[in-house]
């Protein structure tokens, strides 16, 4: 169920497929000295794209969405053209919601037939989600790279849902200099545990079921180190364990790395996360949970 935060009558959403529409509506929009939040999706809105825009709309004063099922970063045996696609209804939500503008780019807009110019960030893209899915990150840094240009906000949202990417976002917009500061929120979950995602929707009630394996095994890490376990592979074979308890999972990874670097550990560090990809049925979904070491009494 999504709701609209408090405020927002009166706000007229417009919406546009075309580059010089954002341009001239952001250019008005600063000229009014109003602060640009833009928050990138692509689409089959939930509440936690939801609760991006709210912060949008708290932190900004002009707040763009855009919607694109951007195909580079989807591998070829993967679901782009299943991925779910409820431009009506997004489009409802975000005038509910108080969002100024709309951009929902047909492909041949936001890429040319012979594009050659590609934005990687060496090593994040490699590791985790980049090791399971072969240029899935540059398809993310492209596409955020041109919709960042295309918009050119103040402050652009991302979820921590998608840890690995938010952290390659903030790399990538540091050492391109672009003039934007990014913002992570918390992922938002059903009162069960599990983080909304727009895949959820591929999954059967039984499968939902099983898919609260990964949100526990990650609760479970985090409840082992605050009881003072700090053997990381002791850890992480608990939450495999867990995780395969269900003949439905195969387990992509489960792992805790160092929260800033994603770096392997051998031993607990302050600042972790843990983080796991894992199918349920042929539905593949991510999770992760900050785990801090407790400080010494
Ligand atoms: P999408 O999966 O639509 O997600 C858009 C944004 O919503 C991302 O920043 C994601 O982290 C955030 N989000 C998703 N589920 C969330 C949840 N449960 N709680 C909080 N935030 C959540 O991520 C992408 O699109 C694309 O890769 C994109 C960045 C748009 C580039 O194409």
């Amino acid at each position: 169920m999504l709701t609209a935060p408090s405020g927002t009558k009166n706000r007229e959403l417009r919406a546009t497929d075309r580059i010089e529409v954002v341009r001239t509506a952001v250019s008005d929009a600063r000229g009014r000295g109003l602060r640009i939040g833009c928050v990138p999706t692509m689409g089959a809105l939930h509440a936690g794209h939801l609760s991006l825009i709210t912060a949008a709309r708290e932190e900004t004063d002009f707040v763009v969405v855009t919607i694109f099922v951007n195909p580079t970063q989807f591998g070829p045996n993967e679901d782009f053209r299943q991925y779910p696609r409820t431009l009506n209804e997004d489009i409802e939500a975000c005038r509910q919601a108080g969002v100024d503008l709309v951009f929902h780019p047909e492909t041949g807009t936001i890429y040319g037939q012979d594009d050659r110019t590609f934005v990687e960030v060496a090593g994040l893209s490699d590791i985790l989600e980049g090791e399971f899915r072969p240029g899935h990150f540059r398809g993310v840094a492209t596409v955020v790279t041109k919709l960042l240009n295309i918009t050119s906000p103040d402050c652009a949202y991302f979820g921590a849902k998608d840890y690995q990417q938010q952290l390659l976002i903030r790399r990538m917009c540091r050492e391109l200099h672009l003039p934007v500061e990014v913002c992570t929120k918390p992922t938002v979950r059903e009162p069960d545990g599990l983080a909304l995602s727009s895949r959820n929707r591929y999954l059967s009630d039984s499968e939902r079921q099983v898919a609260l394996l990964i949100s526990q095994s990650l609760q479970l890490a985090k409840q082992l180190v605050s009881d003072g376990e700090h053997d990381i592979d002791s850890i992480s074979n608990k939450m495999l364990h867990h995780l395969t308890s269900s003949p439905s999972v195969s387990v992509d990874y489960a792992t805790i790395r160092n929260a800033e670097t994603l770096e392997e550990l051998s031993s607990a560090c302050h600042s972790m996360v843990g983080l796991i990809a894992a199918r349920v049925g042929k539905t593949r979904l991510i999770d992760n949970m900050l785990i801090d070491l407790p400080e010494p009494r």
